[in-house]
């Protein structure tokens, strides 16, 4: 006897964009574990910041499905909104890195702008062909503080705060209605895509939902940016950049807070309302240089101080924001949404991450990497 077994349909349909890349692989992580009854489909490019890797503890779930494909494709994207049925989308897909928008912004103009534009065009199509039209339908489009521009460093030395355990910078915050003054390559285009997704629900009632997030820190994050990138260098008894005078200042966020975040207002945001996350966690960035070298001193048995002498400062970033620093009361009073995790704790876990996964590092490093490293890097 023969039983037809039916699949169980899925709830929901869900396409992550980019879920192959740091913030993306938390998310669909988070996603494809807490929601059996939604199908995650997770598209990527698969550029030198994605990888499949990031993602080998959910890989065989069977609510989870890879698709290798690029954002700015079009007619792709059009026929996989329709082979899916997808329903809701998370975008996080983007050239991310400010140094690398710096000496090539092209790229980042073709899939910030380009990209976001040609998934949101998709979406628009398959939507309103759809009888229901834009009904239990959602675009959440992930963003981030620097479109804000730049805040002043008001109070270089740090002054207290009603906010955190950890002093701030100055007396002005991010809000959700500070006005956009996006400095570099990289902000600019997300500015720019930020829009393109207000123009959508504007023109066209599609329901969107915007979050201008800050720096987040934690596992599986591309060691081109500053925490994994001084803690694989202090491994290797590397120089550690230091920036200017290593005075800017930054708001630091445990990427798996950043991913709770998402999931709460992709379910509970107010459609075409923008959210601020961020930790109310000001650092210098000298001072965070000296935690992680503390730390990973400690965790390799190394004497305190013994890698402080890696410090080299070296020529400053073009256009280099001083201070960044989120006001994200809104999502707590509205969600109830906060940071799960102290600065300390998170900072430990994620060094102890690195140097307990060096063969995902190793991986990483390897070919076009080093290229990368001696052109930013070497001569600067
Ligand atoms: P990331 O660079 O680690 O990952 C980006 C992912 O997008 C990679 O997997 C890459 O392969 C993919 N991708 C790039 N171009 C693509 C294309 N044309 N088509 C399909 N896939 C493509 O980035 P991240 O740090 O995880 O950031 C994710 C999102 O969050 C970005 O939109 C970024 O602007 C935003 N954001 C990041 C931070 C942060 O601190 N990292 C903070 C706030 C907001
Ligand atoms: O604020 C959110 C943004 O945070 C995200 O939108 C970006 O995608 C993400 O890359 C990050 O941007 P930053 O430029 O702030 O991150 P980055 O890790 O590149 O640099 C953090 C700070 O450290 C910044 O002030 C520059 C400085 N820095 C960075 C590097 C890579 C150094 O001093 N030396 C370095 O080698």
């Amino acid at each position: 006897m023969f039983y037809i077994v039916q699949a169980m349909p899925y709830k929901r349909h869900i396409l992550v964009t980019g879920g192959a890349g740091f913030i993306g692989s938390h998310v669909v992580r988070l996603f494809t574990n807490k929601y059996d009854d939604y199908q995650i489909i997770n598209l990527d490019k698969l550029t030198y910041a994605g990888n499949l890797a990031n993602l080998k503890d959910i890989e065989n779930k069977p609510n989870y499905t890879f698709v290798k494909a690029d954002i700015c494709d079009f007619e792709t994207i059009c026929r996989l909104m329709e082979e899916f049925q997808v329903d809701g989308i998370i975008h996080l897909a983007a050239e991310s890195h400010v140094d690398r928008s710096i000496k090539d912004p092209f790229t980042f103009a073709r899939t910030n702008v380009m990209g976001t534009l040609s998934l949101l065009q998709a979406a628009k199509l398959y939507w309103e062909s759809k009888k229901e039209g834009y009904e239990g339908k959602r675009f959440y489009h992930i963003s981030t503080d620097e479109v804000y521009g730049a805040l002043e460093l008001t109070h270089p030395e740090g002054v207290k705060s009603a906010h955190s355990t950890h002093p701030v910078y100055g007396d002005d915050f991010f809000h959700e209605s500070t006005k956009y003054a996006p400095h570099s390559p990289y902000s600019a285009s997300k500015a720019s895509s930020d829009h393109f997704v207000r123009a959508f629900h504007d023109t066209y009632g599609m329901p969107t939902l915007v979050t201008n997030c800050s720096n987040n820190y934690g596992p599986y994050q591309f060691p081109e940016k500053l925490i994994p990138l001084f803690i694989n260098n202090i491994r290797h008894r590397k120089p550690l950049p230091v920036y200017g005078k290593g005075e800017n200042v930054r708001d630091w966020l445990y990427v798996e807070d950043h991913a709770r975040a998402i999931d709460l207002i992709f379910h509970q945001g107010r459609i075409a309302d923008t959210y601020n996350i961020g930790g109310f966690n000001e650092w210098k960035n000298i001072d965070l240089i000296k935690v992680i070298i503390k730390t990973v001193d400690r965790l390799l048995g190394h004497p305190e101080g013994y890698s402080s002498d890696l410090i080299t400062y070296v020529t400053d970033r073009k256009g280099h924001d001083m201070r960044y620093a989120i006001d994200s009361s809104k999502l707590h009073e509205e969600l109830g949404w906060e940071p799960s995790l102290q600065f300390e704790e998170g900072i430990e876990k994620t060094v102890r991450w690195y140097l307990d996964n060096q063969e995902w590092m190793d991986n990483v490093t390897s070919g076009d990497y080093q290229k990368y490293y001696e052109e930013m890097y070497l001569g600067r």
